[in-house]
């Protein structure tokens, strides 16, 4: 039985990332395709999704009034102390495992197991809550043509209120339009990395058009007194306190922490390091090119939303087509619902792709079983890794609730992002001599304020929240236990 403090070396490390352009690997190993524009393209493609189109109405609503917009810039400052950390990290050591391998090369085997562990909740249980969301509105565009699936299989059999943490059953069945969706993608995964690729950046293209045509459209239907005034009686851009969270500055911070979500996303572009062209230039291109594009879109969004509709009529699941009702440009609605739609497929597809080639790195190391990192002889895609996250995905958005997954998915991410801006900290204190590529600027600064905001907004996630992160991090420990520790390949080796 290994150590669980034993650390990758950076040798390994570099001899794991170069195998894959070796001619000799052949077909055992991941194909280099990706390029440049491909990561920005998975960038912006696993981050414009849900949180965007869906939850900037209801912290808009809820927490910051019109000031959403700023809440959306707080969320980006946070994400880009852990983006730069990312790039630095994912250009120094690239290979596919992300926040789990940089924790693995900085801390030690157990914490990454923790970390590996604790991806899955941003990336299955994140396509898991696209899925439930692609549901929704893929279900609202058929209406739009006048067809209607049956509602007993199109959505969960139980409901999660997240405002008053209950339950209740909804008497459907089964949601088949979620479930579809990941078989769908998985089936693309499994095909082939650049099939994939090329795909993702068709989507993209198109939901950046609908989120540019809807601002363009909207912004002239723009009244400023919508920034100021509705329910706002002293006609401050930021409504006044009333009580935690709600208005008034704490209501800015909390609605940071509802808008995250709608920055998740771009780390996934680091699980495809093996698979890129010129990982060491394009890795931080790909991840802050990515944040930095889609922060500019947000707040266009946000401003301009909260600019044509009262802040408090937005606290509905699709506040995009109130939007478009209220600035008069209905004809738009249905290439927005199209553009939503696509868009939230590439969500899904980057998620999925991330948890593939994590678990992949994961078995690699001889913490999961050593089929997960198998790959297809033909198409080079890790594929049993890939379908077994997407029968598991699969059922799962079948089953649950949007309500329940969203907070895990952020409380998940949140806690990777941390370790990995301590991380980076720890590589340089211990390695001042390895090769960066790229390096995140004053990181005595940039690392501890990344992980003291990660810290934060997880503190500002409810506490069952908390608990089903402790619940599943308890599951994982054991499963280390029984099964990791005793494979590991760099534990017997130590
Ligand atoms: N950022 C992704 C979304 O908003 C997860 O859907």
């Amino acid at each position: 039985m290994g150590n669980i403090w034993v650390r990758k070396s950076l040798k390994t490390l570099e001899a794991e990332a170069a195998v894959s352009d070796s001619p000799a690997a052949g077909a055992l190993h991941l194909k280099r395709s990706l390029s440049a524009l491909n990561l920005v393209a998975l960038g912006v493609g696993g981050i414009v999704g849900a949180g965007i189109f869906v939850l900037t109405g209801h912290a808009a609503a809820a927490n910051a009034g019109p000031a959403v917009s700023l809440s959306f810039m707080l969320g980006a400052i946070a994400c880009a102390f852990a983006g730069l950390c990312y790039a630095e990290m994912a250009a120094a050591v690239p290979v596919s495992g992300s926040a789990y391998t940089y924790a693995y090369a900085a801390i030690g085997e157990f914490v990454a197991w923790i970390i590996g562990w604790d991806l899955i909740l941003e990336y299955a249980v994140g396509a898991v809550t696209v899925a439930i969301g692609w549901s929704g509105y893929f279900n609202s565009l058929l209406a739009d043509f006048g067809l209607h699936l049956p509602a007993a299989f199109t959505s969960a059999p139980l409901a999660y209120d997240a405002a008053t943490r209950t339950w209740a059953l909804t008497g459907a069945v089964i949601n088949v339009p979620a479930m579809a969706i990941i078989v769908a993608i998985t089936g693309l995964l499994v095909l082939g990395i650049q099939e994939s690729a090329r795909f993702n950046v068709v989507i993209v293209a198109i939901k950046l058009t609908v989120i540019a045509l809807f601002i363009a459209f909207a912004v002239t239907k723009v009244s400023p007194a919508n920034w100021v005034t509705s329910t706002n009686p002293n006609g401050d851009f930021i409504p006044p306190n009333a009580g935690t969270g709600v208005f008034g500055w704490s209501g800015v911070l909390r609605g940071a922490a509802v808008v995250f979500f709608a920055f998740i996303g771009f780390d996934a572009v680091s699980t495809a390091a093996q698979e890129a062209k010129n990982p060491q230039r394009d890795m931080p291109i790909g991840i802050l090119g990515s944040l930095a594009i889609c922060t500019v879109l947000y707040v266009a969004v946000a401003f301009v939303l909260t600019g044509i509709v009262p802040y408090d009529r937005l606290n509905v699941p699709d506040p995009i087509a109130i939007g478009i009702d209220a600035a008069g440009i209905g004809w738009l609605s249905p290439i927005v619902k199209l553009g939503i739609v696509m868009g939230l497929t590439s969500v899904i597809l980057v998620l999925l792709l991330g948890q593939s080639r994590v678990f992949r790195a994961m078995a690699h190391d001889g913490l999961l079983p050593n089929s997960a990192a198998t790959t297809h002889p033909r198409f080079r895609t890790p594929y049993i890794a890939s379908i077994a996250v997407g029968v598991v995905v699969c059922v799962l958005a079948g089953l649950l609730p949007i309500g329940l997954v969203g907070e895990l998915v952020s409380i998940g991410t949140l806690f990777a992002f941390a370790v990995v801006c301590i991380g980076v900290l720890a590589m340089r204190v211990k390695h001042p001599e390895q090769n960066r590529p790229f390096r995140a600027p004053a990181i005595w600064f940039v690392a501890p304020a990344g992980a003291l905001v990660s810290l934060i907004l997880m503190l500002g996630l409810p506490l069952d929240t908390w608990i089903r992160l402790a619940v599943w991090l308890a599951i994982g420990l054991v499963i280390y236990a029984v099964y990791g520790r005793r494979h590991s390949k760099a534990g017997k080796v130590a």
